[in-house]
């Protein structure tokens, strides 16, 4: 296996190409949309350390096991898990592990294009002024405006399905690396100004108080499931993005470290997402738990109030989009490079394949806030169970295989190979993580929910 140097996708130019490539992926709709409304929705501060727990004890060391696995097997997921599982003298069903990955990636961009609409139609928004002296009222019909209607977002959500899938068809240099080197700094910025504005006119110490202050009343079962479950989202894990980015990583470049970087960058985004956010909500007395809007209808009662409001609001939800869109491409990177793997049709090719079947199953997302709005089950809309059976279940489920694969099958020398790390103390204490840390978290937060179900 080490003979194969080079996936026949491509490689990074890099470290810093790969680092600015996973944070890309990282970064996304999870960290500005996701983090704050269900952070309010499940009371803040517990469930917000919840989520840094699982972060540092789940999610860093489960990045590292799936980049070395994309660096050992330097295909789409399903071919690395293929043939590392004949290297290491395991099972071929292994693969089903990529499988379940590719499936799982297809359904997220589905619901995940038809929000980066949103962000898309609120772009035009800021620009024409829509948002100027708005009060919460108003800025909450222009959301429910946009959400009752189907048309639109169907727009909006193909243009972005088009986007997406024209990066992905250019490959891993020209189209996914230069995209985004670019919009990721840009992002940074604009949130550490909205920050800057919290402070000065929002209540942020209501905000700064409901984000960190942990009162435990508030969590349950669910809401752990839901801190994990966002944990795995938000840095891309268990589902192979990450993995089929590793496949395009360099040999010489320290996986531990570079998972450092990418984990601490998205949390940083996260939280001051947060930041920006809460302090609007509260100075404003608008309900931290309103759901999938909460961005949508806080910011731009900023966005109304600001001088320079609609140069600013513009921005951020171009800058949004790009952080979507970046996201957007590495979701669905694994199926389309296995496409090209298993079909033999071309990248192109792969990519209006994989880029129609998304656009398609994104439908019923839109329509799962209209026509389909009292069409439940289990009190989840369509729109609802999607995003719970992909966060919630599929990619722990994923990321606990992806341990247990990594820790348990593979062998320690490959393993120590790979990562290129001495065997010493921080690699035992990595081991120590992902051998019974990271699986265990994961099966005690699916049995404590199942249990709440019954
Ligand atoms: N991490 C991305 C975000 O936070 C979403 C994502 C999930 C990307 C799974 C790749 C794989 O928005």
């Amino acid at each position: 296996m080490s003979e194969t140097t080079q996936s026949i996708h491509g490689q990074w130019s890099g470290k810093l190409a790969f680092i600015l490539a996973a944070t890309g992926s990282a970064v996304g709709l999870g960290n500005i949309w996701k983090f704050p409304y269900i952070t309010g929705e499940n009371g803040g501060g517990a469930f917000v350390l919840v989520y840094l727990l699982c972060i540092a004890f789940i999610g860093v060391p489960i990045m590292m096991a799936e980049i070395l696995l994309g660096r050992r097997g330097r295909q789409s997921p399903i071919n690395t898990m293929a043939s590392i599982a004949r290297a290491e003298g395991l099972s071929p069903a292994w693969k089903w592990l990529g499988v379940m990955g590719v499936v799982t990636g297809f359904i997220i961009l589905s619901y995940y294009s038809v929000i980066a609409g949103w962000a898309l139609a609120y772009v035009e928004r800021a620009v024409s002024g829509a948002f100027q002296g708005a009060n919460g009222e108003q800025v909450g019909a222009i959301f429910a405006n946009l959400t009752g209607d189907w048309e639109k977002q169907l727009a909006w959500h193909t243009v972005f399905m088009v986007m997406t899938m024209l990066v992905v068809a250019r490959g891993v240099r020209g189209g996914l690396e230069r995209a985004v080197s670019i919009l990721m700094p840009g992002l940074f910025v604009i949130l550490i100004f909205l920050v800057g504005y919290a402070v000065a006119q929002g209540d942020f110490q209501k905000g700064w108080h409901f984000m960190f202050d942990p009162d435990f009343s508030r969590l349950n079962a669910h809401a752990v499931l839901t801190a994990m479950g966002h944990a795995f989202f938000t840095l891309s894990l268990g589902m192979g993005a990450i993995m089929i980015y590793g496949s395009y990583l360099p040999k010489n470049v320290s996986i531990t470290r570079v998972s450092f970087t990418v984990a601490v960058a998205d949390t940083v985004v996260a939280l001051l997402a947060g930041l920006a956010i809460f302090p609007i909500v509260f100075a404003n007395q608008l309900e931290p738990g309103a759901g999938p809007g909460l961005v949508f209808q806080t910011l731009p009662l900023a966005f109304g109030q600001m001088p320079g409001g609609i140069i600013i609001g513009t921005l951020f939800f171009i800058m949004l989009t790009f952080a979507a869109w970046s996201s957007a491409i590495s979701i669905i990177e694994p199926a389309v490079a296995w496409l090209v793997e298993k079909v033999g049709v071309t990248r192109h090719v792969a990519c209006l394949l994989a880029g129609t079947a998304t656009w398609a199953l994104g439908i019923g997302t839109i329509l799962s806030f209209n026509a389909w709005s009292d069409k439940t089950w289990l009190g989840k809309t369509f729109f609802d169970i999607l995003d719970y059976l992909t966060a919630n279940i599929l990619l722990p489920a994923g990321g606990f295989l992806i341990a247990i694969f990594v820790a348990w099958m593979m062998r320690r020398q490959s393993v120590l190979e790979e990562l290129n790390v001495k065997d010493g103390p921080w690699f035992e204490f990595w081991h120590f993580l992902i051998r019974f840390v990271a699986p265990a978290a994961v099966v005690i937060v699916f049995v404590q929910a199942i249990g709440l179900l019954g």
